[in-house]
């Protein structure tokens, strides 16, 4: 079986995202990760058991003895939530989420308040929570960092899983498995994903959501992804070079309307400012026709969806809220549930809970 513990940083570091798989397994073969840490982890009947358990927990959820139940799974569990970048979805569904399964939680949700501002390297801070707690959800604004924390506390007295709440510009792997959910369940009794087609629009290069979400689809069959956004901000090149790969149709355009009538569903995303090198610079770019309004819902067919991963600025216009076909509100919700499953699947509680009697 590979281990972290097999293998120094520098040689897992070089690996491409393939071969570091099966190094963050919980057993040899079973695919279910250990540490999440990229989409790249899941195919396709590892999605489809994780929406199985996240239908299951909802399920059980619904009686009150059900749902005591649930809090009884992981009630000898601590998990630990390090967001070290803004939030408020990923981190009140994470613990959402723990507190389903009984799990107790302690958080740290700015660096001014902890060890790190004396000057504490991060490696240290991440040793000092796997003292107290059994899981990390950590969301950074590094790209690679939830990656080095998981070998580092792999290769600990006390190893703990990592679950990546949200790394830089490059994975949001929580954030693809609720879209994937939902996506599921909006095309539950219509066919499936497959043969679909998926737009994406907004800010393509910045969003960590996208390159998620991109890689999922291709786990199914003959989905069809379109890339819309202006020039400066379009989806880049590591995510076409893996849809070319794949053999994945895809299509880069600048024409929503377009997109729109042609999509059975439309990502939208905000424009990822806080990424700006210089100042402004996003503000000079001319996004005005990259947003979805009254305009857009009339072209939009009467099965398909409206997704986003919020928070949204002016984006999706507020006229499209209470249309049966934005699924924003119940994408959030979603997440809570996907993310249970998955926090139970990482402690292998999976089967547990799958043949309950509730
Ligand atoms: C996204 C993120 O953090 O990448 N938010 C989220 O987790 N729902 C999208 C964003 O911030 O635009």
């Amino acid at each position: 079986m590979s281990r972290l513990t097999d293998i120094s940083w520098e040689d897992f570091e070089r690996l491409g995202l393939e071969a570091k798989k099966p190094y963050l397994e919980r057993f040899e073969g079973d695919g279910m990760p250990y540490h999440t840490l990229f989409a790249q982890q899941f195919d396709r009947a590892l999605l489809m058991r994780l929406c199985a358990l996240a239908n299951r927990i909802r399920f059980i959820n619904k009686s009150k003895e059900g749902a005591l139940y649930l809090k009884n799974v992981l009630a000898h569990k601590r998990a630990m939530l390090y967001f070290s970048q803004p939030s408020s979805r990923t981190f009140l569904s994470h613990l959402a989420a723990c507190q389903l399964l009984g799990i107790t939680t302690g958080s740290v949700r700015d660096a001014a308040t902890s060890s790190e501002f004396k000057g504490e390297s991060r490696e240290d801070s991440i040793r000092t929570f796997s003292s107290y707690f059994d899981m990390i959800i950590m969301r950074s604004p590094e790209q690679g960092l939830a990656e080095k924390m998981a070998w580092e506390l792999s290769n600990s007295e006390r190893p703990v899983p990592i679950l990546n709440a949200g790394s830089g510009k490059d994975q949001h792997p929580t954030q693809a498995l609720l879209d994937i959910y939902t996506l599921v369940r909006s095309f539950e009794r219509k066919g499936g994903i497959d043969g679909r087609t998926v737009t994406f629009c907004g800010d393509l290069k910045r969003g960590r959501t996208v390159r998620s979400l991109s890689y999922l689809l291709t786990d199914f069959r003959d989905v069809k992804q379109v890339f819309v956004a202006p020039p400066e901000l379009q989806v880049p090149d590591d995510v076409t070079a893996i849809l070319r790969e794949k053999g994945v149709r895809y299509e880069i355009s600048d024409d929503l309307r377009a997109a729109t009538r042609a999509s059975d569903a439309v990502y939208m995303t905000r424009i990822q400012d806080e990424w700006d090198n210089a100042k402004g610079e996003s503000a000079r770019i001319d996004t005005s026709r990259f947003k979805f309004g009254a305009e857009e819902l009339e072209l939009l067919g009467p099965d398909s969806i409206i997704m986003h991963p919020l928070p949204r600025r002016d984006e999706i216009a507020t006229c499209c809220d209470h249309d049966p076909r934005a699924m924003y509100w119940r994408q959030m919700r979603n997440g809570m549930w996907i993310r249970a499953a998955l926090i139970a699947s990482t402690f292998g509680f999976e089967r547990e809970i799958m043949d309950c009697g509730y």
